[in-house]
């Protein structure tokens, strides 16, 4: 299994340190355009190797994409991050241009590969991979709402007082602040629903603080987030590598699913050896169909500019 992370900042390098550590994958190649950085970067990740017990051989390259060659997933971080008081879409105009030669430089050497998009606009730089790749549907994944729902757990084990262990829930909609979608009413604690134990106003809270996970660490951090993107896409990629068929929302190319067509938006998927192996379609509540309608008008627009 041979996986390829373009991109070898902070969010690329911590996507192949998770997936070294979980051991799964026998090649990780980091490829950056700056000069001998993913290099640099897959040196130290390797000296890590023997204190951390993996056996994964990371490389790096500058921007020799025959590095790349027989890749079975790509994971593309490429792109600029945001900046505190940035939208994800004020990116689109730099980033559209770079994730387009990447994709279309991935696909060339390795036309079997599965792509994983986590630049952002991340569901617009989906839809773009899919336009310059022509790639099938199923062979093209969006990276925000496995992100979106870690940090929605982390924010539900907060309110509930509870270990993260304990509670699950999801984020559909697009990757952006105001178009995720925290499905509260599914939420649970042990099976148990989340509103049986938490108020409507500390519900919503969650689901304010859900929408506005990325923003808040880029206001601390004066950069976005890496950690939980890193292993937001490392589970993917295990996923798929290991063809576990777990479910995870993602942003995939819809076709009539949800009422919604020509677009790529977050829903629940099953994930497997052939990448999406299914669109789940769940029951939605009229309050929930909505806010996914304004959720894809919004990435639509946003499409747009592409
Ligand atoms: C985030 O939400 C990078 O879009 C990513 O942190």
């Amino acid at each position: 299994m041979k996986v390829t992370v373009v991109g070898a900042g902070a969010v690329g390098a911590s996507c192949a340190e998770y997936i070294a550590i979980k051991d799964f994958a026998s090649e990780v190649v980091l490829l950056d355009i700056k000069e001998g950085f993913a290099e640099g970067k897959a040196m130290d990740l390797m000296q890590t190797a023997s204190l951390n017990g993996f056996d994964t051989k990371i490389t790096g390259a500058t921007n020799d994409y025959s590095k790349t060659a027989g890749s079975d997933i790509a994971v593309i971080t490429s792109g600029i991050p945001r900046k505190p008081g940035m939208t994800r879409e004020e990116l689109i105009g730099i980033n559209a241009g770079i994730v387009k030669s990447v994709s279309e430089s991935l696909v060339k050497h390795s036309p079997d590969v599965i792509l994983i998009v986590v630049s952002n606009p991340m569901d617009t730089m989906t839809y773009l991979a899919h336009k310059v790749t022509g790639l099938p549907k199923n062979r093209i994944i969006g990276m925000g709402g496995a992100l979106d729902s870690a940090r929605f757990k982390y924010r539900l084990a907060e309110a509930l007082e509870a270990p993260i262990s304990d509670v699950d829930g999801m984020v559909i909609g697009g990757h952006s602040d105001k178009g995720m979608v925290p499905l509260t009413r599914l939420a649970t604690r042990n099976s148990v629903p989340a509103s049986e134990f938490l108020s409507d106003e500390r519900l919503d809270q969650v689901l304010q603080d859900t929408k506005v996970g990325g923003a808040t660490l880029t206001g601390l951090l004066g950069t976005s987030a890496w950690y939980a993107p890193g292993a937001a896409v490392s589970g993917l990629v295990q996923a798929i590598a290991c063809d576990q068929k777990k479910i995870f929302p993602c942003s995939v190319l819809l076709d009539g699913e949800y009422g919604l067509s020509d677009l790529c938006i977050g829903v629940p998927v099953v994930l497997g050896r052939n990448g999406i192996e299914k669109i789940v379609e769940i029951n939605l509540s009229d309050k929930e169909k909505d806010a996914l309608q304004e959720s894809a008008a919004g990435v639509k627009k946003t499409n747009e500019l592409i």
